[in-house]
């Protein structure tokens, strides 16, 4: 049986269910930084071609933020996101998590890192079509110590009633409210959205965005979103501006807004 979900924004207990703290498990954030890049480079060979998708990017993820990433299409942001869960490797360039040297990681490290560490909900939805909605996502929860409760983070994506469908009996927009209710049930130290949204409508990327927020405030969740919509960006601590595989811009939010407040 996993953790319920309060669904409190601004809950004043933040990180008082933070039981799985992981500053015992895998040393304590330095600085407040949970995750850091340095001068990563990525290229992509196919046949002739060379397509450098990342030219020597530089930064930090803090911990407990959200680090909005922004930029167009083929700018790298997907890539990047990539690199960081340790699903793909950089050509060049150092990645740390906490006091760790990601980039000198042995397969099994990196398998341990992906499964502990980070939670991904990806752009493509990677849902197993022959497993219902509540079984993709057990899946991802059965992987970890504290997970979520799966009925009730399906509840709050809107899916209860479609927990026994499988993904072939699902809209494109509900495929990718079960991949969300997937990643945010494994509840990671760090979450990992790339555009999470994108095949939502209004009120329904609304409620995703509201409970990826509710993530952070309660278990003081890391979180790392990658999306399109330029205004979303008002949601962030920090927002990350990429073009041509660079990043040009790394703004300050001082006030994030409430998602729910938003318009797009
Ligand atoms: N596996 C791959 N092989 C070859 N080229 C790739 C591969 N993956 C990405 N690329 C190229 O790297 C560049 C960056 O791609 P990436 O997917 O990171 O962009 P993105 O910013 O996420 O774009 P979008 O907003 O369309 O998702 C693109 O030019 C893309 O064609
Ligand atoms: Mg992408």
């Amino acid at each position: 049986m996993g953790r319920p979900v309060n669904g409190n924004i601004g809950n004043p207990n933040t990180g008082s269910l933070n039981t799985r703290s992981s500053s015992t498990r895998n040393g304590g954030a330095r600085n407040g930084i949970i995750s850091s890049f340095r001068d990563v480079t990525k290229e992509y060979t196919t046949g002739e071609v060379v397509v450098q998708a990342l030219r020597g990017v530089t930064f930090d993820v803090y911990q407990g933020e959200i680090l909005v990433i922004l930029g167009p299409s083929g700018s790298g942001k997907s890539t990047l996101l990539n690199i960081l869960g340790g699903l793909d490797i950089p050509t060049s360039g150092t990645i740390t998590f906490r006091n760790a040297e990601v980039t000198r990681f042995n397969e099994s490290e990196l398998t341990r890192y992906r499964r502990y560490s980070v939670g991904f909900i990806f752009q493509s939805y990677n849902l197993l079509p022959d497993l219902t909605a509540k079984e993709n996502v057990d899946l991802a929860r059965d992987l970890v110590d504290d997970p979520l409760d799966s009925l009730e983070v399906l509840r709050k994506v809107g899916l209860a009633d479609r927990a026994d469908h499988f993904p072939s009996q699902l809209s494109g927009g509900e495929q990718q409210r079960v991949a969300i209710a997937r990643g945010v049930a494994k509840n990671p130290e760090l979450l990992l959205c790339d555009e999470p949204t994108g095949a939502l409508d209004f009120e329904t990327g609304r409620h995703v965005l509201k409970l990826l927020k509710d993530i952070n405030t309660e278990f003081r969740r890391t979180i790392v979103l990658i999306t399109h919509n330029a205004p979303l960006a008002a949601m962030g601590n920090r927002v990350l501006r990429m073009r041509s595989g660079k990043i040009t811009d790394i703004q300050h939010n001082a006030t994030p807004a409430d998602p729910e407040r938003i318009d797009w």
